[in-house]
């Protein structure tokens, strides 16, 4: 992390996990223990659990997120939330082109880019997630795919808006499989991104930018990940639907 220059933004993405009773449980028992955080706190939520989830943290330092947004701003797109939508429900933050998405859903880095100015452009703050597959990083293709697809994301993102995203790499090999990225490997991951930023912005921008790191990130490995200067904070999976876990996390992220 690099306090000085940027924002350091832990973050949950609690994927296709918990009931609204669930959602406001849980947010119940990670306030008291994220209370004192030197850091955005920020919990991803389904849709559904919105409503409960602003109600559960209104007045704590967590913020709220959604998980995808379209990029229209409204009309026959059956079973699509728009950004006013996410908007007028409280919603800061939206995680657009998980990996996951990307692998099950279609989504393509011209829909995410689609995606993130619609996010950008409602006044959210988008959390763009890249990574590559361990086939690509096996052949070589890491770098270039990660330059790829973060340009990709910000083609027409202004440098004004760009003030309200992070960038989130998140190697799909180390996702929800237990193997996390080295602390290296995340600090490379990330600085390709920063250095796509850099092309497109230039350097002095691209020092500011949060980007974060997501894949097996838990309150074991976090000191070590977040220690790289790269690596500003977090996207959590499975460790954010544990407060201890999470506010663990949150700890060495407030260090
Ligand atoms: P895990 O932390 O469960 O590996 O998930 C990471 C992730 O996909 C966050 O978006």
């Amino acid at each position: 992390m690099k306090k000085e220059v940027r924002k350091a933004v832990i973050a949950g993405n609690w994927k296709m996990n918990k009931t609204p009773s669930q959602a406001k449980a849980l947010i119940e028992e990670m306030k008291p223990l994220v209370a004192n955080a030197d850091c955005d706190v920020v919990l991803c939520v389904p849709f559904i659990d919105i409503p409960a989830a602003v109600q559960a943290a209104e007045g704590s330092n967590i913020k709220i997120g959604a998980e995808n947004v379209h990029f229209k701003a409204s009309g026959a797109y059956t079973g699509e939330v728009s950004a006013d939508m996410l908007k007028e429900a409280g919603v800061e933050y939206v995680v657009i082109g998980h990996s996951e998405r990307r692998t099950y859903f279609g989504e393509t880095d011209q829909t995410v880019n689609l995606r993130s100015l619609a996010a950008l452009n409602a006044g959210l703050k988008a959390i763009i997630c890249v990574g590559e597959t361990l086939e690509q990083r096996e052949l070589g293709y890491t770098e270039t795919l990660l330059k790829f697809q973060t340009k990709m994301a910000l083609t027409n993102v202004t440098k004004e808006q760009l003030k309200n995203v992070i960038i989130a790499y998140e190697p799909v090999w180390a996702i929800g499989t237990g193997v996390t990225a080295t602390a290296d490997q995340a600090d490379e991951g990330n600085g390709f991104v920063r250095a796509a930023i850099a092309e497109a912005y230039g350097a002095d921008v691209a020092e500011t930018v949060t980007v974060q790191y997501g894949g097996s990130m838990n309150a074991g490995n976090a000191d070590e990940l977040l220690a790289k200067v790269n690596v500003d904070g977090g996207l959590i999976g499975g460790a954010s639907l544990k407060a201890e876990d999470f506010s663990k996390i949150v700890a060495a992220a407030s260090k």
